[in-house]
């Protein structure tokens, strides 16, 4: 199944829960309440500096740099205990597991399709992530965890210099993300 897919299934599923009324509509009110600023613009060099780094922190493979991801996301027991497939597995027993691969490649591939569609053809997917976390119940403090996550895996693809471009890249998922809900 194509990320976008089993996504776009995870997110009717919440649907089917709960009205969330039309996408783009919901985007609109997001601008009309003032949440896109230049903060997050990301200029040509900002986007090329993403892009670069992002090519050398999701390599070998997602599931390799998803597992990477969440090894470190996971060593917090409250974090961990937010995630029911994860929580009852003994820390020592996290690295290599089939589940938390699995899970990882679906967030790596999310953030891919983003990183490569900041024209915005993108955000659909991040949207979409943004529907699943409110459903999970999941609060946008929750999410940010993930930021400090992001760029020490940036530091250590030696890619610290793309940092400035990296706050703001994050700025603006957290604001498409928050357009999901
Ligand atoms: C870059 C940031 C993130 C992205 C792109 C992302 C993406 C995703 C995706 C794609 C799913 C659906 C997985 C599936 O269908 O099996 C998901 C589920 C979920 N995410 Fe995230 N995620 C991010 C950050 C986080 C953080 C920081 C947390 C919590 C601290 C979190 C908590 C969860 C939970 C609880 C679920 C439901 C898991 C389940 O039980 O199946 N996510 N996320």
């Amino acid at each position: 199944m194509t990320s976008s897919a089993w996504l776009e299934r995870s997110a009717s599923s919440v649907r089917s829960h709960q009205s969330f009324g039309n996408s783009r509509q919901k985007a609109d009110l997001c601008c009309k309440k003032g949440k896109k600023t230049n903060k997050m613009s990301l200029s040509a060099a900002d986007k090329k500096a993403a892009g670069d780094s992002w090519a050398k922190m999701s390599k070998p493979s997602f599931q390799d740099a998803g597992e990477r991801v969440f090894l470190k996301l996971l060593k917090k027991d409250s974090t961990k205990a937010m995630f029911k497939k994860f929580k009852d597995i003994p820390r020592e027993r996290l690295a290599g597991n089939a589940a938390l691969r699995e899970h990882g490649g679906k967030v790596v591939q999310a953030l891919d399709d983003f990183i490569k569609g900041l024209d915005g053809s993108g955000h659909e997917t991040v949207r979409n992530v943004g529907r699943i976390h409110k459903a999970a119940g999941m609060t946008n403090d929750n999410i940010n965890l993930m930021k400090p996550i992001l760029l020490e895996l940036l530091d250590e693809a030696g890619c610290g210099d793309a940092k400035a471009a990296w706050d703001k890249l994050w700025n603006l998922f957290m604001t498409v993300h928050g357009d999901g809900c």
